[in-house]
């Protein structure tokens, strides 16, 4: 009965959301989009020609994105690359190179390195979010599992003036989680688009200036 209730609930605040009806209009999958176009207007952080590796990709919406900003040369061709993983498959989007697997797996990682094949990264985005189990200390741990792995990622082949974004939650290590980017970063904001849900504990972390003498693994627990 509580769940019908969620349902209708969820379902009317989807049909009315201002957002659902613009990803239709703009043709995009997803309405997650217009967080990453309102850090991305803000910040300036994508530009043709640039290299793009982007975490959690399915349906696609912010692979759409990218896409559309980076343009098509005269071949066609996108201007720059995107590389885009997730768990789930995700249908074509044109130019981007898609990667099925699981970022917490070695052997995923290592496609992902192969395909760049020694291209250093100027902008390393993810949206990923863990199942959630409901217990509040095992999601909080994945939460910052997933944080550490973008950080280590980000720190071993990110560009001199690259940046990384990540989606996170308000969990229990939330503090930690910035922290840590701090050590590694000169320039850490946390932002809440207002695509983001107000009632949603989902918040963006973007860290920018790489410091250059940090070392990768420092301060990953
Ligand atoms: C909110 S959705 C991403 C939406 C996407 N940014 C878009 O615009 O369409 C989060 C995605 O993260 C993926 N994900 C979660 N954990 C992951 C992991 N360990 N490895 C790869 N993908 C993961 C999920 O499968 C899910 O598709």
């Amino acid at each position: 009965m509580k769940k019908n209730r969620f349902s209708k609930q969820w379902l009317n605040e989807h049909l009315h959301d201002p957002y659902v009806k613009l990803a239709q209009k703009d043709n995009y999958r997803s309405r997650a989009v217009y967080k990453l176009q309102e850090i991305d207007e803000a910040h300036r952080l994508v530009r043709p020609g640039q290299c793009i590796v982007e975490l959690g990709s399915a349906p696609g919406a912010w692979s759409q994105y990218l896409a559309r900003r980076l343009g098509a040369d005269a071949t066609g061709a996108l201007r720059g690359r995107v590389v885009a993983l997730d768990l789930l498959p995700m249908d074509p989007v044109e130019g981007v190179e898609f990667i099925q697997g699981d970022f917490r797996e070695a052997e995923v990682l290592q496609r992902i390195e192969a395909m760049l094949g020694g291209r250093r990264v100027d902008l390393v985005l993810s949206d990923m979010a863990p199942n959630l189990s409901g217990i509040s200390s095992a999601d909080a741990a994945r939460v910052e599992h997933l944080a550490d792995l973008a950080l280590e990622f980000a720190g071993n082949w990110l560009t001199e003036d690259g940046a990384l974004l990540i989606k996170t939650f308000h969990s229990g290590y939330f503090s930690q989680i910035v922290a840590r980017y701090k050590q590694r970063f000169r320039n850490v904001r946390t932002l809440k688009p207002k695509a983001s849900r107000e009632r949603s504990a989902e918040v963006f972390v973007l860290a920018m200036q790489p410091k250059p003498d940090a070392d990768p693994k420092s301060g990953l627990s």
